[in-house]
């Protein structure tokens, strides 16, 4: 059985999908075979790979399996890309939160996908910027989440939300989702106040149970991505390249 991951956080553009791709890109330098899913009906992560035709593809797609999980086999949706495999989005799953909802163990259809998936050692899925049907897939399929934030304020807030909404799951699903890593990502030195003050609030409030991974902002990560590749693969040396190592590392130690 893979290792199963979520990178997860509501609040939009905390750099949920760069790290993912990012993350699968350490893994795959460390030897890892890799499969991203983009659960993100924006599809902003598989565009980011170069999968932009996959997105308007025709059926069937990431939406037709997690619709009819029983008729479908995940593997079968993948793409390979020169570092990792890739589910892609697709853009008939702006109607997917509402056929779950509707639907007998609409929450389940990932975990219910995911269970025949082999030949990986780590799947890492990409969550959309919500708290719904969507992102509780997610974090049912994988049973294990990784926190990207930013170092500002409303960081708080929305990591107390997610847990609460973490918490839920566990008890209305009987499962434990356990909270793996924190990432602050994007983050630019010299800091400002709010920004020491905020890394302070993660140490404080995760730093005894978990690792807190710092993920600086750098232009090569975004040439990386608009290059469809993670920094690893990418003809652009990038300082970075330590911390998402450092983050896989970590991750592969912890979430077995
Ligand atoms: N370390 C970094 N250095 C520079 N830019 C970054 C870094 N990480 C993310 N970004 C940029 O920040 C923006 C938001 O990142 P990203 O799209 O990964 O966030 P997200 O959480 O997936 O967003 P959404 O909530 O819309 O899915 C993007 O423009 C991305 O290129
Ligand atoms: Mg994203």
């Amino acid at each position: 059985m893979p290792r199963t991951l979520t990178l997860a956080n509501q609040k939009g553009g905390v750099a949920k999908t760069t790290d993912t791709i990012n993350l699968a890109g350490a893994l795959n330098e460390m030897g890892e075979d890799v499969l991203i899913v983009d659960l993100d009906p924006q599809g902003n992560l598989t565009d980011g790979v170069g999968l932009d035709a996959a997105y308007t593809e025709e059926p069937p797609s990431l939406y037709d399996a997690m619709v009819d999980p029983e008729g479908h086999d995940l593997a079968s949706l993948a793409y390979s890309h020169e570092e990792f495999d890739v589910v892609p989005a697709n853009i008939d799953m702006f109607n997917l939160a509402s056929e779950l909802t509707t639907a007998m163990r609409g929450h389940e259809a990932l975990r219910r996908l995911l269970a025949d998936i082999e030949g990986y050692d780590t799947v890492l899925v990409d969550s959309p910027p919500s708290l719904g049907i969507l992102t509780d897939n997610a974090l049912l399929g994988t049973e294990n989440v990784v926190l990207p934030v930013l170092a500002e304020d409303t960081s708080i807030r929305a990591l107390k939300l997610l847990s609460n909404q973490i918490d839920t799951l566990e008890q209305e699903f009987d499962v434990t989702i356990p909270e793996r890593a924190v990432v602050v990502s994007r983050l630019e030195y010299p800091l400002d106040g709010e920004e020491k003050e905020m890394l302070g609030w993660f140490e404080d409030t995760y730093g005894d149970v978990l690792p807190v991974v710092e993920i600086r902002k750098r232009v090569a990560i975004k040439r990386a991505y608009n290059d469809g590749v993670s920094i690893f693969a990418h003809d652009e040396d990038c300082d970075q390249e330590a911390a998402f190592l450092e983050l896989a590392d970590v991750l592969r130690e912890v979430a077995e």
